[in-house]
């Protein structure tokens, strides 16, 4: 996975224009935008690369705005990638020619982005990349826009396509299922969007879980899809209150909780989601004592698919690092939900606790 030591510095015709790719690409680092013909000042510190998205090349006017806005990335040798729609040959050459280091075209995958800026700023030249690490990067990356995708649905009340959650569903099972679930997670931990990444780090824990328990194929990708959209309805909480780097007050908490509610009347008024997404979504934060929330359920008004939900969530939530609480490691996660047996149930986290202590210890060894 791409990693930036700093920044990618995102420059495009419109901040507007810039904002779907720039989505994309904080999936891998942090991103700063820039419209071409701003007066905005360039940025404070220098970025690792500088990226320009869909910028019309055959407008003349356009090249000597490039020229402009790329002259001082030139000076300090900043690698300096074109991503233009379409890129003929002589767009390739006229990109060239104003000093980028490489051309792609605007719809090339997230995973190709990130090799080509991984190869452009050489960073991990020392970094030994196998092909089950590329692999895994790969799915990371294609899984990770297809949240992004369904996620930005969510929020602005547009389809929330089974289609699209069906091909993640797949492409998440298959990769766990030829690369440890541990691999997965190291992936996903250099995730830079901390949203996207809960999603996609519960998501392979699911699945890593729900296979491990023998279900069928069916049963492993009904349980994934849910996993994957758990937590949509984060997706119409203020993003103010989804990111404060700190803990939240009481009325915020309140509207956190509005998630699981909010996520499940989404998807049921689509009336094309499997009733484990419903479920899961509504109820993943729900205690088998009653302690939980939306609803307050107790014990056996939970399934057990919302019950396997609910570890692989809370044990997400230990082993991610956020900005005012430290990650854990897996073993120390589990030991903090040993004592959780009245609210979680006590023979899944046995079975789940084997399975990703082991890891743990595996990848300490
Ligand atoms: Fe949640
Ligand atoms: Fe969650």
């Amino acid at each position: 996975m791409y990693v930036a030591k700093r920044s990618l510095l995102l420059i495009g015709e419109t901040e507007l224009q810039c904002r779907p790719m720039a989505r994309n690409l904080r999936l891998l680092c942090p991103v700063e935008t820039r419209a071409l013909r701003t007066s905005a000042s360039l940025p404070a510190v220098v970025p690792d690369a500088v990226i320009v998205s869909g910028v019309a090349f055959t407008q003349s006017g356009s090249l000597g705005d490039v020229q402009k806005a790329l002259r001082p990335f030139l000076d300090s040798n900043v690698p300096i990638l074109c991503l233009l729609d379409n890129p003929s040959a002589r767009d390739d050459v006229q990109a060239r020619a104003l000093g980028a280091s490489a051309v792609l075209a605007a719809d090339t995958p997230l995973r190709r982005v990130a090799d080509v800026l991984h190869t452009l700023t050489r960073r991990g030249g020392g970094l030994r990349r196998t092909e089950r690490t590329v692999a895994v990067e790969a799915a990371v990356a294609d899984v990770g826009v297809a949240i992004a995708d369904l996620m930005a649905s969510a929020a602005s009340k547009q389809t929330i396509g089974v289609g699209m959650t069906a091909e993640a569903s797949r492409l998440l099972l298959d990769t766990i299922r030829d690369n440890d679930v541990g691999r997965w997670m190291e992936t996903v931990s250099e995730v830079h969007d901390q949203s996207y990444r809960h999603c996609l780090l519960m998501a392979g824990i699911m699945a890593a879980f729900v296979v491990s328990l023998g279900f069928k194929p069916d049963d492993c990708d009904r349980l994934t899809r849910a996993a994957i959209l758990h937590d949509v309805g984060k997706a119409l909480v203020p993003t103010e209150i989804l990111n404060k780097p700190g803990p939240l007050t009481d009325a915020e908490m309140d509207q956190m909780r509005q998630h699981p509610s909010a996520g499940y009347e989404l998807l049921l008024a689509q009336g094309d989601h499997h009733r484990t997404t419903l479920r899961v979504a509504r109820h993943h934060h729900e205690y088998l004592d009653g302690s939980g929330y939306p609803l307050g359920l107790k014990g056996d008004q939970i399934g057990d698919e919302v019950r396997i939900a609910t570890i692989c969530d809370v044990f997400t939530a230990l082993i991610e690092k956020r900005s005012y609480k430290p990650s854990l490691t897996a073993l120390q996660a589990a030991e903090l939900m040993a004592p959780m047996r009245g609210k979680l149930d006590p023979d899944l986290l046995r079975l789940f606790s084997r399975l990703f202590v082991a890891e743990d210890a595996a990848v300490d060894a």
